[in-house]
């Protein structure tokens, strides 16, 4: 899919999701119960080395942007950001016990979200933005903890 240059950082994460929750869909019905473990870690690290960034970066400047200048596209990115957090908490609340389940769930919501991000949302912020937010989504700065 073709993305204004500011967006491309987020489209390369996207896509990087996209493998994962493939991954670990094949994972929950092939995978044996040490794989499926492992994938816990993985998911876990994966989700405090990148994802949770990948949120924070879409919150500060899409989502502030779209609630500050565009209520047209505030159903949507509320939806989304209700989603960032459900997605937060299986990450954060994920177990080796119940891991078929916290992955499966994991998978198939990281996946719904990231194409509705890639084929409603960013469509829509390239054609709103004016060039000075577009250029803005750039400017990223991680919450320190
Ligand atoms: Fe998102
Ligand atoms: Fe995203």
């Amino acid at each position: 899919m073709q993305r204004v240059e500011q967006l491309k950082s987020l489209s390369r994460e996207h896509h990087v999701s996209l493998v994962m929750s493939s991954r670990i869909m094949k994972l929950v019905k092939e995978g044996s119960s040490e794989e499926i473990t492992a994938k816990v870690i993985e998911v876990q690290q994966y989700y405090n080395d990148e994802l949770e960034l990948h949120f924070q970066h879409e919150e500060q400047t899409l989502f502030s942007t779209i609630f500050k200048n565009y209520p047209e596209l505030r159903t949507l990115s509320t939806q989304l950001l209700k989603e960032h957090g459900e997605i937060r908490v299986l990450c954060q609340s994920m177990t080796a016990e119940s891991a078929i389940n916290d992955l499966t769930r994991f998978a198939e919501l990281l996946k719904s979200h990231t194409r509705i991000e890639e084929r409603e949302l960013f469509p829509q912020v390239e054609a709103c933005f004016n060039a000075e937010e577009l250029a803005a989504t750039q400017d990223f700065q991680p919450d320190t903890f």
